[in-house]
């Protein structure tokens, strides 16, 4: 797939049609459940295609310790890699392994041809330089999109593979015919996982983008300026209805688990839905979508060996 990185200027923002709320002031949905099964059925297809040939794709995950939440993301990926036909294997350690350990095992599998995609789930416990493991990753097996070689190739516009959160949520706005070109993004939050990539993905297609963060002075001056607006900050309900210019889309990246058990967003979605044209919930927004791109890029990897 190529991306072009390109800022266009001269850009009237104002000339850009958005989506509208509906009437009585409610958003549009993007339920990201329904997008992933129609995209999944695609991928158990192609998963099929090159069985026949041969191939059965793999993807290899490796989880460091006991956090509940990557517990819960890992489990997640190897049942999404179950029902769309590709093989998964699974390595857990224990929170205070050597990470001599853990790099080793990582060389077993960038040497082994069955395996196509190598994932370390992060965060990674303190006594790991996680930078080092990401830069272990063989980069034709970096399904995450984390090496800086395919940093640096998403940046140049010649991605080999894209960061599976950003590439959902790109999925995501295509589904719903977002109009990009000109249009304000406005992204809230930084990380290497999501905003910086998701960044260069909007800059691709021509979106005019603005990149908030802790240290972001008049938040709302900006979020209000958005047509498209992506929340990835970690913070419950931080988003407001009233920071959200009216029939903006809004992508929720946040998974936040509240006091009561429940999981929410970075945005509050009360106020968010009356104001907004387009909006993703949580659960069930760009969660699923980001395992989805995770198959998706294995089974890019696995079909780059037959071609
Ligand atoms: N932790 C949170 N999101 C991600 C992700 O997309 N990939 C990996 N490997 N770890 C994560």
């Amino acid at each position: 797939m190529k991306t072009e990185v390109s800022a266009q200027a001269n850009v009237s923002a104002a000339n850009v049609k958005q989506p509208q709320a509906a009437a009585g002031g409610t958003a549009r949905i993007l339920d990201g459940n329904a997008l992933s099964a129609k995209l999944r059925d695609q991928l158990a297809q192609r998963a099929a295609a090159l069985k026949a040939k041969g191939v059965t794709p793999c993807l290899a995950v490796i989880l460091v310790g006991e956090d509940p939440a990557s517990q819960v993301y890992v489990r997640n990926k190897v049942n999404g890699c179950e029902k769309t036909g590709i093989r998964s294997l699974k390595d857990v350690y224990p929170p205070d392994v050597d990470p001599k350990v853990v790099l080793d095992r990582i060389a077993e599998l960038n040497a082994d041809p069955g395996v196509h995609g190598i994932l370390v789930q992060l965060p990674l416990p303190k006594h790991f330089n996680s930078d080092a493991v990401l830069e272990a990753i063989s980069p034709e097996k970096d399904v995450d999109g984390f090496h800086a070689e395919n940093v640096g190739a998403l940046m140049q516009g010649n991605p080999r593979f894209i960061p599976c959160t950003p590439y959902g949520v790109m999925k995501m706005l295509e589904s719903e015919n977002v109009p990009l070109k000109g249009a304000e993004a406005v992204i809230v939050g930084r990380s290497n996982i999501v905003g910086k990539p998701m960044a260069m993905l909007l800059l691709s297609k021509s979106a005019t983008v603005t990149v908030c963060h802790s240290q972001s002075k008049e938040l709302a001056f900006h979020t209000r300026r958005a047509d498209i607006l992506v929340a990835a900050v970690g913070r419950a309900k931080m988003i407001t209805g009233d920071m959200i210019k009216p029939g903006a889309t809004v992508i929720d990246v946040g998974i936040n688990r509240q006091a009561d058990g429940k999981l929410c967003g970075d945005v509050d979605f009360e106020s968010a839905k009356d104001v907004a044209g387009v909006i993703t919930p949580v659960p069930g927004g760009v969660g699923p979508m980001t395992i989805t791109m995770l198959l998706t890029n294995t089974l890019e990897s696995a079909e780059r060996t037959v071609k």
